[in-house]
């Protein structure tokens, strides 16, 4: 997110670049270290899977090691890795993309995005993207010299995106639309028919679409849209798509970018000079997750499905009206009926009951009002954290 203190705050003693300056740290990290610090805490805060990586996943790579498979890969990640990728989208999205020239493994998708907006944007140019939105995707953009424009999407909409807000935004200067669905901190996940408008607008105008859609296998009950799958947006969209939420694999830091060979190879220039590869004994357990992880990533997000039922009718029970989330792990409850901006509410949850959310204001100006509370832990986790809100909620509610 970007600073709202004035720049320089971080600046008294070393010289810190504007850049830099412009963010504050995020308001993710920022709970979760505080939580460490307190006995007892319950965390909706973090999103991340409570479960280990399937063990089949970690043999793998303990095997690699094993066997000293412990060196450098090719800057664009292992062959072996970028065929059974390419031959993934193939067969879930019908989409061909050449492993040798279209594809790049990356450490996670973290790093694809900052790759992606270092690769295409020069200074001053801008980028459209929802609030609220992931907490990496204008920092991202600021660190590349752009401008991150926001639109406005509203609880009444589903958090879905407006194709004719988007265009109302688009100047001369604008490059991309930077999108994650299932989104995260909403649960929001675009129907295919409005994807098709974004996707219209961005050929119209031969606008890039950036699509984060590391949650693509956590949706419950309705269908996932890839963007690049649609008519002619396969050059039109930069794909990312990671290992971290629906295999349990977020330590190990691995994800991909799929995307035109021109735009792979600018990203890779900057790849091979800043982390040269992923990790190689990640690479190695992804083949296997893509080979044969289907099976324990289904089970897995069955179970997610479970909790968010139990999630969201405990939020509206409670009286925080939440609107259903269709996919990623978290709900975005309401907030407003307390009086309490969700930085307050999410600081005083955390002090009086021990229940750690994360504030909505950290993903943009959209999400005050709301908190983000993640169902990725145990369903006894779950059913304490919903009783302590009760308590809380019956306390500071308003008359
Ligand atoms: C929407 C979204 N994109 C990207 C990431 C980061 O993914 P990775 O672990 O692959 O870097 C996260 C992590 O929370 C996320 O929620």
């Amino acid at each position: 997110m970007v600073s709202k203190s004035k720049p320089g705050v971080y600046s008294k003693k070393y010289h810190i670049s504007k850049r830099t300056n412009q963010l504050s740290p995020s308001g993710i990290r920022k709970f979760f270290d505080l939580l460490a610090s307190i006995e007892g805490v319950i965390s909706l805060g973090v999103g991340e899977p409570d479960y280990a990586t399937p063990w089949h996943i970690v043999e793998s790579a303990i095997e690699s090691l094993e066997k000293g498979q412990t060196m450098y890969t090719s800057n664009l990640g292992m062959p072996e890795l970028r065929q059974e990728l390419a031959r993934y989208l193939h067969h879930h999205y019908d989409l061909q993309y050449d492993p040798n020239t279209e594809l790049l493994i990356t450490v996670g998708v973290s790093e694809a995005m900052d790759l992606a907006m270092r690769a295409i944007l020069d200074p001053g140019e801008e980028v459209i993207m929802p609030d609220p939105h992931y907490v990496a995707y204008d920092a991202c953009v600021i660190l590349a010299g752009g401008k991150a424009v926001t639109v406005p999407t509203y609880e009444e909409d589903g958090f879905e995106l407006s194709a004719a807000d988007v265009e109302a935004r688009i100047t001369d200067k604008t490059r991309a639309i930077f999108i994650g669905y299932p989104a995260n901190p909403t649960g929001a996940v675009m129907s295919r028919e409005k994807m098709g408008e974004i996707a219209e607008v961005a050929k119209h105008y031969g606008l890039l679409v950036v699509s984060d859609e590391i949650y693509a296998k956590l949706v419950y009950g309705v269908e996932h849209t890839c963007v690049a799958a649609l008519p002619d947006m396969r050059e039109h969209t930069i794909l990312f798509g990671g290992f971290s939420k629906a295999y349990a694999m977020t330590g190990w830091r691995i994800g991909y970018a799929a995307a035109p060979k021109e735009i792979i190879a600018a990203m890779t220039k900057i790849h091979q000079y800043t982390m040269m590869c992923a990790s190689t004994m990640a690479q190695v357990a992804a083949i296997e997750a893509l080979r044969s992880g289907e099976e324990s990533a289904a089970e897995m997000v069955e179970d997610y499905g479970r909790r968010r039922l139990v999630m969201v009718k405990g939020l509206c029970d409670i009286g925080l009206s939440c609107f259903e989330p269709k996919g990623a792990f978290y709900a975005f409850p309401s907030i407003k009926k307390t009086g309490m901006t969700s930085e307050e509410f999410a600081e005083a949850l955390l002090k009086e009951e021990k229940v750690a959310v994360v504030p909505g204001s950290a993903f943009g100006d959209c999400g005050e009002g709301y908190v983000r509370c993640c169902y990725a832990t145990s369903m006894a986790d779950i059913e304490e954290a919903l009783a302590r809100m009760k308590r809380f909620v019956s306390k500071h509610q308003r008359s």
